[in-house]
């Protein structure tokens, strides 16, 4: 193992961008659909993986939804989130913040309470056992309307205590944040933190309204806002972290290739940014693998003793 690698390892990491549904591996899918008797319209593990070739993210969520299908009761949702946790902790993340989809699981007739006690159960006992510490945000699905969402937030309600924050995410082209100024505007009075996709497909208007329509406190995402410097200026300025995801961005076709990934740009724009894996089981790599790869790429850019160490830990690897 490279030293790089090794102190990618070993050093202590937040994981602010993870849809536990999206840690769904193929071999824990098939388990699943064996254990609730749920078809699936692949007929092997390898089957599935070759499904993982996505042109855009609106091909990856049409498998995303589908693979989440085989979660029925709360030990499948205990399962999944502490087989992720155990993973997590193996790449020394000490502190996660995790996105769940409850309409994803309440459309097909789930209890949201069935989702939400399996996954906070699996923190709680990751917490004792592993001593990872871990929370829930709950996304709404933006293709879906504003009222499905509000009646989502009814149900969130119940759980306060267990849920930290809401997010939106799901098709981010055609559906705008202001779509959801009024549930997020709810959920603010409720107390819950604030957070959501935009910018990873969608242009900088988006990110725009996030902050200012939704009044969000981290950006998912946010490629799309170094397209407009008056927007990155406002991020710089009022410290709103992105949560970048390469190996996400690489496989959705955000970037062709990480060669060509913004984090660096990002980052000598001084805008706070944030290493994630988005759906580790989809794209290839959990965080560790993501901090690799962008190193990887920058030193594939780099000619021969040309390093541009910088002053914050990822220009430290090489980026
Ligand atoms: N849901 C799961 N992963 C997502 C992503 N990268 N963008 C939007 N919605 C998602
Ligand atoms: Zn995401």
């Amino acid at each position: 193992m490279l030293d790089r690698d090794r102190l990618v390892a070993c050093l202590p990491k937040c994981e602010l961008h993870i849809h536990i549904e999206g840690s769904l591996e193929p071999e824990m899918v098939f388990a699943l659909a064996r254990r609730n008797a749920i078809r699936l319209p692949w007929d092997s593990v390898e089957a599935l993986r070759r499904a993982y070739a996505f042109g855009s993210l609106q091909d990856f969520l049409d498998v995303y939804y589908v693979g989440m299908s085989v979660l029925v009761t709360e030990q499948d949702f205990y399962d999944l989130a502490f087989a992720y946790l155990k993973r997590a902790h193996a790449d020394n993340v000490v502190h996660v913040e995790m996105f769940f989809d409850p309409q994803g699981h309440t459309s097909r007739g789930i209890a949201f309470d069935t989702v939400v006690n399996g996954l906070s159960r699996a923190c709680t006992e990751a917490r004792e056992t592993l001593g990872i510490r871990a929370s829930l945000i709950m996304c709404f699905l933006r293709h879906l309307d504003e009222d499905d969402a509000q009646r989502t937030l009814d149900a969130a309600l119940a759980h306060r205590d267990r849920i930290v924050g809401v997010g939106l995410d799901s098709s981010e082209k055609g559906n705008p944040p202001e779509k959801f100024s009024r549930v997020f505007a709810r959920a603010r009075d409720a107390g819950f933190a604030l957070f959501a996709h935009a910018g990873e497909e969608g242009p900088p208007a988006y990110v725009w309204q996030a902050l200012d329509v939704l009044g969000v406190a981290r950006v998912d995402h946010g490629n799309r806002a170094l397209e407009d410097a008056v927007l990155v200026s406002r991020l710089a300025r009022d410290r709103v972290p992105l949560t970048v995801c390469p190996l996400s961005n690489l496989r959705l076709r955000v970037v062709d290739d990480l060669t060509h990934h913004p984090l660096r740009h990002m980052m000598e724009k001084d805008l706070v940014v944030t290493v994630n894996s988005d759906d580790p089981a989809y794209f290839g790599g959990y965080v560790n693998d993501n901090f690799t790869a962008v190193a990887r790429a920058r030193d594939k850019k780099l000619k021969p003793g040309e390093y541009q160490g910088g002053v914050s830990t990822v220009s430290n690897l090489g980026m």
